[in-house]
């Protein structure tokens, strides 16, 4: 396929990204820092902010590609999982825009995009390979054996990785998200301060379960430092302590199905791949076992709309030239994340 303009608009990032066959011409991401002060996402504040963004987002995405809005050839866009009215208003721009230019539409699940977005860059990785996609909303490990084929191995049964960190911090008083901070803090921490919970690591099946670990924080928190005294000085040790305890659970548990299944190219991808103790771990413990890790560089592993024109065009470039004439699909929300503790 030729020339595709991708939106994404899932959770609380506005991204327009323009592809050449495959190749990124541009990718544009407009964050929502409304909800910063919030702690958490606002879903009705998400929506508003991706009105107010898209059109100009979209704008940028040509500008840099060098591309007119003639030049494009199809759109691909986001239509799940995620917040209802984000994905409403990427979805309704996109048909209108595909309507006017009169050319096809591709809807595109946001965890495949991620799945495949180390492929972006890479030609090394081959497939089969596993894939952890591990974000605010999501933590899954995948067999991934072709762009159409793909099964899934284990999950979170409650809240993701990414939550965990924005949960603790919060508790903790760092601020949202909380991700970046906690790694930034851990660095200068230590990580065998205190052992927090590692729930289902030693159970063989490849599922996680992060919610214990903001309530063993807090009773540790409560116990250690009535009044919040002496809690500042600790708090470096704490987040290092933390981290580990998530990322220990995430890197085994990859692993573990590497070996398993006797596949040895790893991708790791969404927000919480940018951890730099995770990104250690895993890159260590590869090295170790002869595994072949991939990292997409950040703009490809948050949530971005490169990832979604990729997968529309490695899908569809050899393909079925019906595929992408169908504009009734739908939005589906299944699987977002929780807004608030
Ligand atoms: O993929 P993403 O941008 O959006 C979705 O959630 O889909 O991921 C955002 C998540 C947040 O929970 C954020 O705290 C986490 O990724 N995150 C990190 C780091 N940077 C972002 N978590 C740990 N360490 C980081 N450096
Ligand atoms: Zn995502």
């Amino acid at each position: 396929m030729a020339i595709i303009l991708a939106i994404e608009t899932s959770c609380d990032d506005t991204s327009v990204a323009v592809l050449e066959s495959g190749k990124v011409l541009s990718n544009i991401i407009a964050s929502q820092a409304i909800h910063n002060e919030w702690g958490g996402i606002v879903p009705e504040l998400a929506s508003r902010e991706h009105i107010s963004n898209i059109s100009q987002t979209t704008r940028a995405a040509l500008v840099k590609s060098g591309k007119k809005i003639e030049d494009i050839e199809a759109v691909a866009v986001t239509h799940k999982p995620g917040l209802s009215g984000s994905l409403i208003v990427g979805t309704s721009f996109a048909k209108g825009l595909a309507l006017s230019l009169k050319i096809p539409i591709y809807p595109i699940d946001h965890i495949e995009g991620h799945l495949y977005s180390a492929a972006i860059e890479s030609t090394e990785l081959e497939f089969p390979f596993i894939s952890l996609v591990v974000s605010g909303g999501h933590t899954s490990i995948f067999d991934v054996r072709s762009f159409d084929e793909y099964k899934v191995l284990g999950s979170t049964i409650d809240d993701a990785a990414g939550e965990a960190y924005d949960k603790t911090a919060k508790l903790l008083g760092l601020g949202y998200p909380g991700g970046p901070i906690i790694d930034e803090l851990a660095q200068k921490g230590d990580a065998n301060f205190y052992s927090f919970p590692r729930p289902l690591l030693r159970e063989k099946n490849l599922n996680f379960s992060f919610s214990g670990l903001k309530t063993s924080v807090r009773y540790y928190v409560k116990k250690h430092y009535p009044e919040s005294v002496g809690l500042e000085k600790d708090i470096p040790n704490l987040c290092a302590s933390v981290q580990a305890a998530i990322n220990e659970v995430l890197v085994l548990k990859t692993i573990r199905a590497a070996k398993t299944n006797g596949i040895t190219n790893i991708t790791i991808n969404g927000g919480v791949s940018a951890n730099s103790d995770l990104r250690n771990r895993f890159m260590s413990i590869g090295e170790a076992n002869n595994l072949k890790v991939f990292f997409p560089s950040l703009e490809y592993s948050i949530d971005n709309a490169a990832m979604i024109g990729f997968l529309a065009d490695a899908r569809f470039s050899s393909g079925n030239k019906d595929l992408g004439n169908d504009f009734r699909f739908r939005v589906n929300s299944i699987a977002i994340r929780s807004r608030k503790d």
